[in-house]
């Protein structure tokens, strides 16, 4: 399993309970968020594999996983993430407009011939990516945007 934005370890954790501390691996943009969550985690006796760097990338060195969830939101799903999904495994992620909050968490199937498909199913909202926030002049929320179902 991978997971992006590590924050405080919390959700690694917790993680961990399901496919298994070796099996699990968590990814924070900011080092000095990731130091703290590495001790906590050490701390808690759980050796999740931590990363430092953009998870909207992914992993490479640890694919395919069977599941990756984003703990922050995306515009979109990330082709890395499902590229890096076994076939029949799923990415989980908020997903939202230009703005900030993200606001639909999306959950999709990845298929054999490069492709995903799956829906909304429901309505987190969570920080945006770090690369993707909007600029310092911007003030949130501007307005409120429509999600697109299809
Ligand atoms: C809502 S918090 C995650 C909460 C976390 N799962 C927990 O249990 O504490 C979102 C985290 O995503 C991180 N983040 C933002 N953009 C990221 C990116 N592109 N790659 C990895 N982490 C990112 C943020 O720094 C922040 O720590």
């Amino acid at each position: 399993m991978l997971e992006i934005g590590t924050g405080t370890g919390y959700s690694s954790a917790l993680m961990c309970h399901r496919p298994g501390e070796d099996n699990m691996t968590t990814i924070e943009v900011d080092p000095a968020v990731a130091a703290r969550a590495d001790a906590a985690l050490e701390t808690a006796r759980f050796s999740t594999w931590t990363e430092t760097g953009d998870g909207l990338l992914g992993y490479p060195r640890r694919a395919p996983y069977d599941r990756v969830i984003a703990t922050c939101a995306v515009h979109r799903i990330p082709t890395p993430l499902s590229r890096q999904t076994k076939p029949g495994g799923t990415v989980q992620a908020t997903v939202g407009g230009a703005w900030s909050y993200g606001t639909g968490l999306a959950k999709v199937t990845v298929g054999k011939d490069d492709t995903a498909e799956g829906r909304i199913i429901g309505r987190p909202s969570f920080m945006q990516a770090r690369s993707q926030a909007s600029g310092p002049g911007v003030r949130w929320p501007l307005r409120p945007h429509r999600l697109c179902r299809q």
